[in-house]
């Protein structure tokens, strides 16, 4: 197993927003993490990452225990975390953006370097000099998940890719996930959107209110409409 959570229940002040939220990812398994707004999807990334200051629970990464690890002890053993506000440096060019985000390579996890990242995201090397600032959302979306992979994640929390993007730029971005599994990434991928989530994913988990009430492949959700329609806005 890849990542394990466990019991995961998570406060913001006196707000409970997780309860015992569990979910796996094995070893190079994509798997989608299904919401409406406000479910808990972001709350749960920000969970594992360690975040959320008042979380409890048992987080298994790399067969490593890390429920009480500070994020950035967490990041560097190979964890990747793509929020969902667009974090790039808007004066820096795309190549120094990426400059950012390498961290050395590490064994079991593929080792990326800027030429390869442009092979997966070609706009991204046709104007690999250009200020971050001036890219579209979508470009920058991308940048955002190609610094991420300069630091040679074996495993990466993608937080709503797809929100906000151009069809043309959605397609852009199934291919890069794809591409991002046959290299041997595992992911876990917050959406909102099925039809999305349906090209990408091995399995899928659906959590509402801050509890997971679905778990399962994806040909065993299409065969519950009923679960899709009671949980997902569609
Ligand atoms: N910093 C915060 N302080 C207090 N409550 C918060 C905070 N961040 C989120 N919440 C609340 O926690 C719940 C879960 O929010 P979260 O952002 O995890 O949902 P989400 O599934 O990511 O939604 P979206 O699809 O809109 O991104 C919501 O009720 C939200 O209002
Ligand atoms: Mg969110």
């Amino acid at each position: 197993m890849k990542l394990s959570v466990q019991g995961l229940n998570s406060h913001y002040g006196p707000a409970h927003i997780l309860f015992d939220v569990a979910l796996e990812v094995g070893e190079g398994e994509v798997v989608a993490l299904l919401g409406r707004n406000g479910a808990g999807k972001s709350t749960t990334f920000r969970s594992i990452v360690g975040l959320v200051a008042q979380r409890s629970g048992r987080i298994v990464f790399g067969g490593r225990d890390v429920s009480d690890r500070p994020t950035h002890e967490i990041v560097r053993s190979g964890l990747g975390y793509v929020p969902e506000e667009r974090r790039i440096f808007t004066d820096l060019s795309v190549e120094e953006n990426l400059e950012v985000g390498r961290q050395p390579q590490r064994p079991n996890a593929p080792y990326w370097t800027c030429e390869k990242l442009f092979t997966l995201f070609p706009n991204l090397g046709e104007m690999r000099h250009r200020a971050g600032g001036r890219m579209s959302g979508g470009e920058q979306q991308m940048l955002t998940i190609a610094r991420t992979l300069m630091g040679n994640p074996s495993l990466v929390l993608l937080d709503e890719p797809s929100e906000g993007l151009s069809p043309k730029i959605v397609e852009q971005m199934v291919a890069a996930i794809q591409t991002m599994k046959r290299e041997g990434v595992s992911m876990i991928v917050s959406e909102q959107n099925l039809h999305f989530a349906r090209l990408i994913s091995d399995r899928a988990y659906i959590i509402e209110r801050g509890r997971i009430c679905f778990g399962g492949t994806m040909a065993e959700l299409d065969a519950r409409p009923d679960i899709r329609d009671a949980h997902l806005s569609l």
